[in-house]
């Protein structure tokens, strides 16, 4: 039966991954996949995860099954998390959080749960948009349609465009929102941008779906859930699929949630059951290991300071790397002006140059950026910014 299938190609991102690990070069860049590098390029553990792992030895009594919607008591921090502790969501009876194999795995029981509930509701992604959304949110059965987002000639959103379109989107389809750190663009919804979208959900009746991967990797993990918090205040059904790979740096544990907004307590209740028959039916239960370590570091005020810490350390970084490779690069010889990357947000920004410069990149220097220009801001460092800007220059002439 296999001879009839076809091979398919390697994901975009994590091809390119898979690519540089196997470049021998030494000098190799890799701004392709977004995963946080440090200044001397590593991918660290953060210490207050090996901290949490030490407790976990200790105390972790079993390994038996922990149930479809993974630990509880992750699933009630994770909800803190999101929407802060006084948020008057979280006593309202109307909200539900349960545990997914990261990020993709609740946008996949979202998506899901949406299609049983609404199985004609279209969803409107925006142009551009991280690129696995489509065959992931795709292959759950939506119809995708798209709106407009940002503006590569101006490297702006674009905001009369966007919101002409979502003033079209019909009562009951979905519209997939960034929470923070848009990828690939870097360039954030305002809050005026963000309240905006609100009144047309009232006004039109459409579900916004949020895919949160970065929350507090942009301007702070309580100003990178603005959008989430407003919407969750003001409208009576919401979706959010958030993910702890980046912020806990734990992606290969495949640590996250999907959380449900109903109207009322009794909905909610059906929307998560409805998630845990989905779940079943697809991995059975998520994997318990960075839920449980997440879990400890919220819940021990010491080990969430140091997480925070760290955090912070990580976003700051991201944001002078922002800086330096701006003005590394914004006095190059083709006058190619690159001054939006220092003003945008998270991991992310397209540089903008032709494919033949970014395949020039690759292949005489050994820079790996993903084909739409996406460059990972964290694995510029103090030692390779020269030789990236150099190379940039060489291309740019
Ligand atoms: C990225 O966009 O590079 C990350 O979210 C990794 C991935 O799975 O694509």
């Amino acid at each position: 039966m296999f001879e009839t299938l076809k091979p398919v190609g390697m994901d975009p991102i994590l091809g390119l991954m898979a690519a540089f690990r196997a470049d021998s070069r030494e000098q190799k860049v890799d701004l392709g996949v977004g995963v946080y590098q440090d200044d001397r390029g590593r991918t660290p553990v953060m210490t207050s995860v090996k901290e949490a792992e030490a407790k976990l030895m200790e105390l972790e009594l079993t390994k038996s099954y922990q149930g479809i919607a993974g630990d509880p008591d992750y699933n009630a921090r994770m909800l803190q998390l999101l929407f802060g502790a006084d948020h008057s969501i979280l006593s309202s009876g109307r909200v539900k959080t349960i545990q997914a194999p990261g990020g993709s795995g609740a946008l996949r029981v979202g998506a899901e749960v949406i299609q049983r509930a609404t199985p004609n509701a279209k969803l409107w992604v925006g142009v551009p948009t991280w690129p696995n959304h489509i065959p992931l949110l795709g292959s759950a059965g939506f119809e995708i349609k798209e709106y407009p987002y940002y503006n590569l000639a101006t490297d702006e959103i674009n905001s009369d465009a966007m919101m002409e379109t979502l003033r079209q989107v019909p009562a009951g389809d979905m519209v997939l929102l960034h929470g923070c750190c848009h990828n690939p663009t870097g360039a954030d919804l305002s809050h005026e941008q963000w309240d905006q979208i609100a009144d047309l959900a009232l006004e039109r009746g459409f579900i916004p779906f949020i895919d949160t991967a970065y929350q507090g990797l942009g301007n702070g993990l309580n100003e990178d859930a603005y959008g989430m918090r407003m919407m969750a205040d003001r409208l009576p059904e919401l979706v959010i699929a958030s993910s702890c790979s980046k912020n806990f740096g734990l992606y290969r544990e495949r640590t996250g949630s999907i959380t449900f907004i109903a109207e009322n307590s009794q909905q909610v209740d059906i929307v998560a059951s409805q998630a845990m028959s989905i779940a079943r039916q697809i991995y059975s239960m998520p994997p318990a290991h960075g839920a449980l370590l997440v879990s400890l570091i919220l819940g021990d005020d010491q080990l969430r300071a140091n997480w925070q810490a760290e955090l912070e350390e990580v976003r700051l970084r991201i944001k002078s790397m922002r800086s330096l490779l701006t003005s590394s690069i914004q006095g190059n010889s083709a006058g190619v002006d690159f001054s939006h990357i220092e003003q945008q947000n998270g991991m992310f920004s397209f540089l903008g140059i032709s494919s033949a410069q970014l395949e020039r990149l690759r292949e005489e220097f050994g820079i790996y950026i993903v084909s739409s220009t996406r460059v990972n801001l964290a694995g510029i460092n103090s030692s390779n910014i020269g030789y990236i800007s150099e190379s940039m220059n060489t291309v740019l002439k």
